[in-house]
């Protein structure tokens, strides 16, 4: 069923056309580069950005999968959470086409459809039930998932998120934005690995929440008295902080997701959302696995990590065939609960 998906929830301007799970075309244009200056999004500058690029996104989607819009079956968009206005550019594009197509229309949870990226075009797909880990700029959930709409919420951060935490490191060591891929980088030079350490933070033994403002706020103390002994930070004092920070953050990730697999007697992990890239990420969970009760992990593909519209237009179907339904009065949902 060739499925039209539309993502705009943050950055990312993306559209998809997709076909049960194979991906035809994944269009992906990004504003990061004007966020940049600012270290962080801005809301006003990423929806007018939607609204400028995303009817070229829209042809070249097409263009990519060989398909018309005409041949489309159905019009599945993201409606939450995100940027209100960031939300409604992709809401107008996929009502207007569903409208004057005749086209159902299904509303998708962002969240979810990061939970679901693992089964894109891979052949070896995790089974249900599952722990379903989210990480990205906006989220750090943990998730006991028995189905495609079936997610319980079993715990997620108290502050920031783990994608936030490594862009507001980023700023503190003034490495540009997005920090994610610069601290990974950075931290692969380092040379003095056991220099610094910074706090571990598990809210209690056992508990399914996250917290990283505690690491982020330890970075900057320790920033600042370095600052004070010599003007400006060495470019190695740098890298054993980036790896510092990089460990004390995974290794929380791991220990919770491995513990909830624990308690739920679960044998699949799924990772998904943007800090998912990481390689040093998948090479702490891939060692973890290797230890206790088999667990097997299940990561994306690197270009279904960061936001997407082919993770949509997949769960769209999925949801459609279970006989989900939205219809013209669609809204954006900017804190849409992601269930639990
Ligand atoms: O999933 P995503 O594209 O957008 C949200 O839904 O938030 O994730 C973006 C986040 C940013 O915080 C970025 O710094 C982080 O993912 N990120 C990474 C890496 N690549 C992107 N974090 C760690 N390592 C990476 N390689
Ligand atoms: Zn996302």
């Amino acid at each position: 069923m060739l499925t039209l998906g539309i993502e705009t929830s943050c950055d990312e301007t993306a559209v998809s056309v997709t076909n049960g799970k194979k991906v035809l075309s994944n269009c992906v244009s990004s504003s990061v580069h004007l966020h940049a200056l600012y270290g962080g999004v801005v809301p006003e500058i990423a929806s007018r950005f939607h609204v400028e690029y995303i009817l070229e996104v829209l042809s070249k989607a097409l263009k990519d999968s060989d398909r018309a819009l005409k041949d489309m079956r159905l019009v599945a968009v993201t409606n939450g959470p995100g940027l209100v206005g960031a939300l409604l550019t992709g809401i107008s594009l996929a009502k207007s086409i569903s409208y004057s197509l005749n086209l159902p229309l299904i509303g998708v949870n962002h969240i979810h459809a990061h939970l679901n990226s693992a089964f894109l075009n891979d052949e070896d797909r995790p089974n249900f039930p599952f722990i379903g880990l989210v990480v990205s700029g906006g989220h750090t959930s943990l998730f006991f998932s028995e189905g495609v709409y079936r997610q319980t919420l079993l715990g997620q951060t108290q502050d920031d998120a783990v994608g936030e935490a490594y862009d507001k490191v980023a700023k503190i060591l003034k490495l540009g934005y997005p920090g994610g891929p610069v601290i990974e980088r950075r931290a692969r030079l380092s040379k003095n690995r056991k220099k610094v350490i910074f706090p571990r933070t598990y809210l209690g033994k056992d508990s399914l929440d996250f917290s990283f403002s505690g690491i982020k706020t330890a970075v900057l103390y320790y920033v600042e008295k370095l600052r004070v002994t010599h003007y400006g930070l060495r470019v190695t004092e740098i890298n054993d902080i980036c790896y510092a920070f990089q460990e004390a953050a995974l290794d929380v990730l791991v220990e919770k997701a491995f513990l909830a697999a624990r308690i739920k007697d679960v044998k699949s992990i799924v990772v998904g959302g943007g800090v998912a890239a990481n390689s040093r990420l998948r090479g702490k969970f891939y060692e973890a696995a290797r230890f206790g009760k088999p667990v097997k992990v299940y990561f994306p593909k690197r270009e279904y990590c960061l936001d997407n519209a082919a993770m949509v237009g997949v769960l769209g179907e999925e949801l459609y065939k279970k006989g989900h339904r939205s219809d013209l009065y669609l809204s954006a949902e900017p804190n849409l609960n992601c269930g639990g």
